[in-house]
């Protein structure tokens, strides 16, 4: 037993948790994610996966991405990246629901389907069907060698590393890196991206560890605001455009692990009903970085001061707006918007790990939640 629990402590590295462990490993799991693949000095990306089969991406009808859970919300971020970098239709579907609609799929669609352990049974069962309507499907996997990565036609793995606490977080941002350097890949041979934007993208994104480093050191300063709230029964997430994902995401982490009741919204989608819910007791995260609707963000923070909400807000680095009207901010370094996902989720990650460490639960092994669900 003894032994045990040495090898735990030497597995986790000095870490109390696996999750937190994993948090900090983001931004060498980014890095291993797109090195060999981002080639900023010959202003290339080559992925092997891509190459081999260019034209069946570039000629697709549309795009249909599959997953679940934490994946479905890398799904969610990649579809406004695709569609914004390489103005290629996406949909965005759960794998249980996607297999049972009776979809229509073609010989045209290209399905990507999303998975860190690549063992979800019904991402597996929807590319099955997929595959049997003659589409293209393409694989983003963590786990060498699994089923799904098997299953696909062409793939392109994360390099996250083996994730053992069940709450994803090195797995999300790896995946977004993927379908990011995907997107920005298939861009480029479209012509959807100027080479100057194009370069741009490589530039930030080769920044992102770094920044994720930056991001990190907050680590303190957001313990003590989940000490503030973790006496809370609900929680709201608001984010827009890219960072709307970045949103469910947030609150499912926050669900998962401290079984705090939380919700992600769309900011604009509050007027239509979550805002009968704030009052004084209300914690409310809102994704207010510069880029991307700021303004429209900074209005919807108005209204929910207005109703006395206490206000969480994620801003960009010397952000003196939202600073004026939130209860509390976590800066962030500024990035395009399309990859401020990678960072503006990192805070997330923290607050509901200290939340849950905080209220005592098991962090890395959640009531009633498996990290691999091989059942339907
Ligand atoms: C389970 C895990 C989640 C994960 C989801 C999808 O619910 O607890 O963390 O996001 O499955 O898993 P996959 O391995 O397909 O990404």
């Amino acid at each position: 037993q003894e032994l045990q629990i040495n090898l735990e402590q030497i597995e986790k590295g000095g870490y109390d948790h696996f999750m937190l462990k994993e948090i900090h490993e983001q931004p060498k799991a980014i890095t291993d994610t797109y090195r060999g693949r981002l080639l900023r000095n010959e202003a290339l990306i080559k992925m092997a996966g891509i190459e081999d089969n260019l034209n069946k991406l570039l000629n697709a009808n549309r795009i249909i991405i599959v997953a679940c859970g934490t994946s479905w919300h890398a799904g969610l971020v990649a579809e406004y990246i695709f569609e914004d970098l390489a103005r290629i239709p996406v949909e965005v579907e759960y794998a249980s629901e996607f297999r049972y609609r009776n979809p229509v799929i073609t010989e045209n669609d290209v399905l990507i389907a999303i998975s860190q352990s690549g063992e979800t049974a019904d991402t597996l069962a929807a590319i099955k069907l997929a595959k049997s309507k003659g589409a293209f499907v393409f694989g983003v996997c963590n786990v060498v060698g699994s089923s799904i990565a098997r299953e696909t036609h062409a793939g392109a793995y994360t390099h996250a590393g083996p994730e053992i606490g069940v709450a994803s977080t090195k797995a999300f941002t790896t995946q977004v890196t993927v379908l990011t350097l995907m997107a920005l890949r298939l861009a480029k041979a479209k012509g959807s991206i100027s080479n100057s934007d194009f370069h741009r993208h490589l530039l930030e994104l080769e920044l992102i560890p770094q920044h994720v480093e930056n991001v990190l050191k907050s680590d303190s300063h957001i313990k003590s605001i989940a000490n503030t709230y973790k006496h809370s029964n609900n929680c709201l997430y608001l984010g827009r455009g890219y960072n709307f994902p970045v949103a469910l995401e947030g609150a499912l982490k926050l669900k998962e692990i401290s079984y705090i009741h939380a919700e992600g919204y769309p900011a604009a989608e509050m007027k239509h009903g979550p805002i009968a819910l704030i009052d004084e007791n209300m914690p409310i995260v809102v994704i207010a970085t510069k880029k991307g609707h700021y303004e429209k963000v900074v209005s919807n923070i108005q209204e929910i001061k207005s109703r006395k909400g206490k206000i969480i807000a994620i801003v960009t680095q010397g952000d003196t707006t939202v600073k004026a009207l939130a209860d509390h901010v976590i800066e962030v370094p500024e990035t395009l918007e399309a990859l401020s996902p990678l960072l503006n989720t990192i805070p997330l990650q923290l607050l509901s790990y200290h939340i849950a460490v905080l209220l005592g639960k098991n962090v890395d092994q959640p009531r009633n939640l498996a990290k691999s669900v091989t059942v339907e």
